[in-house]
């Protein structure tokens, strides 16, 4: 039962993946890792210093500039992220990075500088992470591999109803183009595209709630920490 693994979760953006990896980390006293929050953070690195995504020259010289920290939130019960000692969790999450992370996380020395860091989160096991290759290239090992994916019309509606909170004014239209935009670039990406791990299990949420998910989930987890 001490036996600790990696669960690797992976899926198109707006699945509810993240949620699902907080629920299962937290039953598990497991660390949870939302890589996504990364490459956030680089694109708003990138779009703050105007570093152009071609210049492989000022790219690498810029990531030498970025530390990446995530910072426990007793308030919301989940990390923020920190860039350079700074808490951004809020600003990564407007549209100005959903609109340009992709192209940002498609960037070779962006994925080898993110990659590295989510390995050696995982060398000691007892790990959560979601992203688009966790299952795939970062962990291939991982012993328990879950791709969520739930039908485009309802991610819009979930993803509508999360953003209005703090953007009155947001449009459905405006998410669904933004999220059919991002699942393109990340699913037809060179490095690393999203695509699911010939031993992952899928989990289609579209007509499960956050609790029924959560129940299979930690039930395939319990069984792999338990074999
Ligand atoms: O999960 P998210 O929407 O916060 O992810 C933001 C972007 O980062 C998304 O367009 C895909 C990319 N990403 C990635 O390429 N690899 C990961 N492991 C996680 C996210």
């Amino acid at each position: 039962m001490s036996n600790k693994i990696i669960i690797a979760i992976d899926g198109y953006s707006s699945c509810g993946k993240s949620t699902l990896a907080k629920a299962l980390a937290a039953q598990l006293a497991y660390v949870f890792i939302d890589t996504g929050a990364m490459y956030r953070a680089v694109a708003l690195y990138f779009l703050r210093n105007k570093i152009a995504f071609d210049d492989e020259v000022a790219i690498v010289g810029a990531l030498k500039n970025i530390t990446l920290n995530f910072s426990y939130n007793a308030a919301t019960l989940k990390s923020d992220m920190i860039l350079n000692n700074e808490n951004v969790e809020a600003e990564i999450r407007e549209m100005a990075v959903s609109q340009k992370v992709s192209e940002v996380a498609a960037i070779g020395a962006v994925r080898d500088f993110a990659v590295a860091q989510q390995q050696a989160m995982g060398q000691q096991k007892g790990i959560v992470m979601d992203g688009r290759d966790i299952g795939t290239v970062v962990f291939p090992n991982a012993e328990l591999k879950i791709f969520v994916t739930a039908d485009p019309a309802i991610r819009v509606e979930r993803r509508f109803l999360e953003l209005q909170l703090t953007n009155p004014n947001i449009s459905k239209e405006e998410i669904a183009a933004n999220l059919q935009h991002r699942d393109l670039l990340d699913t037809t990406r060179e490095r690393s595209p999203l695509k699911q791990a010939a031993d992952a299990q899928v989990l289609d949420n579209s007509k499960m709630n956050r609790e029924e998910q959560f129940n299979l989930a930690l039930q395939w987890a319990l069984d792999k920490i338990q074999h």
